[in-house]
Formats: C-alpha cells, sequence, structure tokens
C-alpha cells in the first residue's frame, strides 16, 4: 500500500482517485499524525508527499518525519511536497515573488535526461507536456543526488529525480485534470514502486467496514435514508459493519414517485435486514404545503419540516452519538478555480444540513473520499440491484417541484400515474440509461379535450428528459416523434385526469432541470 502525506493541498483527493484509476491502495495521512513510529507501523511500499499552502521558509512549517526518507521506499514530492523534499535533503527553496510565482497553465520541456518515471511523456509534436501550476515559493537549488528532466519558464526544476534513490519531485500538480498527461506519471511511480495494480472496490469496502467500526464502536447510529443511491450505499456499508446498532430513518414526505415508499422498504427490510423506521408523514407535510405555490416556499417547508421529523425519530432512539451521511468528494469540494490559483468553495450537504451540530452528534460520511461513479461500484460490491444504482437522480423535495403551484393530492396522484407510464416507455424503448434525468411534471392548467364524443376538461402533463454530465448544464434529450407521439397517447388513454401532453425541449441554461 502507499501513504499520502497530505500538507494540506485542495486536491490531495484527486491523487487518491488518480491511483484507485490504476487499482492501487493508498490512504491520506495529514502530516500532524504521521511520525517516525506511525510511519514505520503503516510499512508502506511508496510514499507521496502532496502540495500544500504553506511555505518551507517559515520557522515551523509542515514536515514529513525523517524516517520517511530512510525506509528505502519511492518517494513522489509535489509542489510544496518538491519543495520540502529538496529542502530536508540538502537543497535551496526561495520565497516568492511576484516574477516566480506561478499559476495556472505552463508548458514543460524536456531535458536530456532520461528516466522510466517519464515514459508516455514528451511524445507529441511539441515535445512539451501541458502542467498546472500553482507555487509561490520555489526550489532555487536542487538537492545532492538530483538532475533536472524537464523545466517550465517558471519552474527551471519543474522535473527533478535522484534515480539512485527513486525520489521523484515535481513542481506542478499531475493529479489535476489541467495536467492533461498527468496519470501516465502516476502510473510510471506506481510501477518502479512495484504495484501490480490489483486493488479493487471490494478492498475499499472492507478498509471502510474496519474503519467504521473503529469509529463507532458500541455506540449507535442514526441515518436518514433517502431511497437514492448515496443514502442507500452508505446505511447499507454501516450496516455491515455495525449491524443493529445502525437505525435509520426513512422520512416519507408524501411526495414520493409511485409505489416507492413501498419499493425502498421493502428493499431494505426483506433484503438487507435493516433496522428501519418507516416515517410516514405524509399528512403533516401535504398540510403544510396546502394552498402554498410559491416554489422557494414550498422547498423551504419541505426542508424544515425534514429537518423536524428527522430528529423527532432521531430523538427516540436511545444513545444514539453518531449521524451517518452519504457526503460524496465532490459535495466536500464543491468547485476548485484553476485560474486565480487553488479556490475552494465547501458546500454541506443539503440534506440534514446543521443538524448534526443542533443534535450534539458526531458525523460518520464513510463516502467522502468517493465520487459517484465510485459509489455506484461500491453499491454492485454491495448487492445493490442494477436497477436501483442506476436510477435518475430524484430531488429532495421530490414531487413538489414537478407541480408548479398548488398542490394537491389529486394533482399528484395523475403525475404519478403518468410519471410511470412515460418511464415505462423509456425502459421499453431502451433509452434509460442514455438519459441523465426523466420525469412528468403536471402543469397548473386545465385544458379542453375531446374523448369519444364528450368534452374534457383536464390537466395537461409536460414531460421532460436531459442529457447531462453532472446535472449543472444539460440538454433536451431529442425523442422520436414515434416515440412521442405514442407516449402522449399512452397516458392519456391510461392516465384519467389527462387530455393534453407537451414535450419540454428547453435547454439548461436558460431552463433548469426542474421546473421548480
Ligand atoms: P436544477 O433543477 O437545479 O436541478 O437544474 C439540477 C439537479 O439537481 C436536482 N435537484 C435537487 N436535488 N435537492 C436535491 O437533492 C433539491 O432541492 C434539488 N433541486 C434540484 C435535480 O433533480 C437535478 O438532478
Amino acid at each position: 500500500r502507499l501513504l499520502i502525506i497530505d500538507f494540506g493541498s485542495q486536491v490531495t483527493q484527486l491523487i487518491a482517485r488518480r491511483l484507485r484509476e490504476l487499482n492501487v491502495y493508498c490512504e491520506i495521512h495529514p502530516y500532524q499524525k504521521v511520525t517516525d513510529d506511525s510511519l514505520k507501523a503503516f510499512d508502506p511500499k511508496a510514499i507521496i508527499f502532496s502540495g500544500g499552502p504553506d511555505s518551507v521558509m517559515r520557522e515551523g512549517s509542515p514536515r514529513p518525519p525523517k524516517a520517511a526518507y530512510e525506509m528505502g521506499v519511492p518517494i513522489l514530492g509535489i509542489c510544496y511536497g518538491q519543495q520540502v523534499m529538496m529542502h530536508d535533503l540538502g537543497g535551496r527553496v526561495e520565497a516568492g515573488e511576484h516574477a516566480t510565482a506561478e499559476f495556472g497553465r505552463a508548458y514543460v520541456t524536456p531535458t536530456d535526461k532520461q528516466a522510466d518515471f517519464l515514459n508516455g511523456w514528451f511524445m507529441d509534436a511539441s515535445g512539451r507536456e501541458q502542467v498546472w501550476m500553482s507555487h509561490g515559493d520555489h526550489v532555487a537549488e536542487i538537492a545532492p543526488g538530483f538532475e533536472v528532466y524537464g523545466t517550465s519558464p517558471g519552474a527551471p526544476f519543474a522535473i527533478t529525480a535522484d534515480l539512485a534513490r527513486n525520489f521523484y519531485a515535481v513542481q506542478f500538480h499531475p493529479e489535476v485534470h489541467h495536467t492533461p498527461n498527468g496519470a501516465t506519471l502516476y502510473e510510471n511511480f506506481v510501477k518502479l514502486a512495484g504495484f501490480k495494480g490489483d486493488w479493487t472496490m471490494g478492498a475499499y469496502r472492507e478498509e471502510m467496514i474496519a474503519k467504521i467500526r473503529e469509529q463507532v464502536g458500541d455506540k449507535k447510529v442514526i441515518c436518514a435514508l433517502s431511497g437514492g443511491v448515496d443514502s442507500s450505499v452508505t446505511g447499507i456499508l454501516l450496516h455491515e459493519a455495525i449491524g443493529d446498532q445502525l437505525t435509520c430513518v426513512f422520512v416519507d414526505h408524501g411526495l414520493l414517485r409511485l409505489n416507492e415508499a413501498e419499493q425502498v422498504v421493502a428493499m431494505f427490510r426483506d433484503n438487507y435486514n435493516l433496522n428501519l423506521i418507516h416515517a410516514d408523514e405524509s399528512d403533516l407535510f401535504l398540510g403544510e404545503l396546502e394552498g402554498v405555490s410559491d416554489p422557494e416556499t414550498k422547498r423551504k417547508i419541505i426542508g424544515k419540516l425534514f429537518i423536524d421529523v428527522f430528529q423527532k425519530y432521531a430523538d427516540q432512539i436511545e444513545g444514539a452519538e453518531f449521524l451517518a451521511q452519504g457526503t460524496l468528494y465532490p459535495d466536500v469540494i464543491e468547485s476548485v478555480s484553476f485560474s486565480g490559483g487553488p479556490s475552494v468553495t465547501i458546500k454541506s450537504h443539503h440534506n440534514v444540513g446543521g443538524l448534526p451540530e443542533k443534535m450534539g452528534l458526531k458525523l460518520v460520511e464513510p463516502l467522502r473520499e468517493l465520487f459517484k461513479d465510485e459509489v455506484r461500484t461500491l453499491g454492485h460490491e454491495l448487492g445493490l440491484p442494477a436497477s436501483f444504482i442506476g436510477r435518475h437522480p430524484f430531488p429532495g423535495p421530490g414531487l413538489a417541484i414537478r407541480c408548479p403551484g398548488e398542490i394537491t393530492r389529486e394533482k399528484l396522484e395523475i403525475l404519478r400515474k403518468a410519471d410511470a407510464v412515460y418511464i415505462d416507455q423509456i425502459r421499453k424503448h431502451g433509452l434509460y440509461d442514455e438519459i441523465w434525468q426523466a420525469f412528468a411534471a403536471i402543469l397548473p392548467m386545465r385544458t379542453v379535450g375531446v374523448m369519444g364524443d364528450g368534452r374534457t376538461y383536464d390537466f395537461a402533463v409536460a414531460l421532460r428528459a436531459v442529457t447531462s454530465v453532472d446535472g449543472m448544464t444539460a440538454d433536451y434529450y431529442p425523442f422520436t416523434h414515434e416515440f412521442l407521439g405514442e407516449t402522449s397517447t399512452r397516458i392519456i388513454n391510461e392516465v384519467k385526469g389527462v387530455n393534453r401532453v407537451f414535450y419540454d425541449c428547453t435547454s439548461k441554461p436558460p431552463g433548469t432541470i426542474e421546473l421548480e
């Protein structure tokens, strides 16, 4: 296994991501916790020093333990990690001045020296590689034993290595997207360190289970289960780790899709034998929403009630000390700006935000290091059905934001049926997995129609389907006219109360995915 010593860079997690893509097991440990002894106990096969915001010139700035250099294992230093390595091994680092500080895109060109670490680099016609730099300080003199293998206009020591000791140090960040060929360096490094690349998500699962047990001990944990992939995987993983010490609360706000509550409850109780409280509070939610048509007000009411209700049920679980949340890595770091150096916005998870502090609970977040696709892989690993894992996203406020205007039970019932027919059509035509998200909405109006010999005055339904990568931007899905015609006919025939169907062909922006 590989140890990443974290010196506080905002992109340290991405190093782990790159290594996991290479099926190499690694752990990130904050530098404060890595001592000579803990390092020897961990017994890493290779070490990576991450970047960090500090300056090695500053008295008391972070350092790796001395033992790191004496273990005979390969080390890769990145940015601050490079500077610390040079400083520790007898080189010299200079404080940043405007002329030498470098942020953003840069190009590295090779020197005349060769190293296996650089296999696959500098191969295209230009002979240079794009990298992402973000440093104030810079190395002014490399340590004895090191040679220079790549330079950039702002970093004469962009790539340095001591091949005899297998120490590598780069000034840029190979883990970020803006160093397009960066993964190759990690691949070369782990190969040099002797990793076979045979670590899997199955191993991560075991690792997480051990960590959860260690964190939680014999205490009780509560978890808000929404039926979405993230909270489901969190719940099942915790259940595997601590069994009956876990209680899940499924808050049913009465704004779920057709048969959804029953399906979610059945799946978790029957397949996983999980302690599950089905908090059917639909009367409460629908009651409070009565007569409300403003979208923001709806969202606020639902958000507040959700917390109240969850707290009410959680209070009944005596001795609960932990709250489990399906926070993902992108929730932790929402955006990293590549233009002006690392600037990070931290977003708190929206589901039960503010709850842990209010209730005095400690957090368990076993998915914190994972990306969405990795959570899906873990879900497969835990035996969740593929149809469940691949489900389209469903928003916290549920059907409330697909029912513009006032919400009534009648409208919700019509909406559920129309949505079920629409999704059935999409599945039958084999389009479900091509579409990011598809759903029906019920419009706040009635329209005139004719059915049989009679006049109708019924609701209109809007269908939405979009393609997207992350939900931030989206394009409407180009169904064929046949598909749209057939779906419209089916909805009007099969769902009483609908006499007209529209297809929403708005992209995002300017539209949003949901109608409210
Ligand atoms: P919009 O409508 O903003 O939606 O384009 C983007 C994505 O986010 C989902 N969404 C939500 N998810 N709570 C959630 O958990 C919410 O309040 C919420 N609002 C929108 C939406 O379904 C889409 O996938």
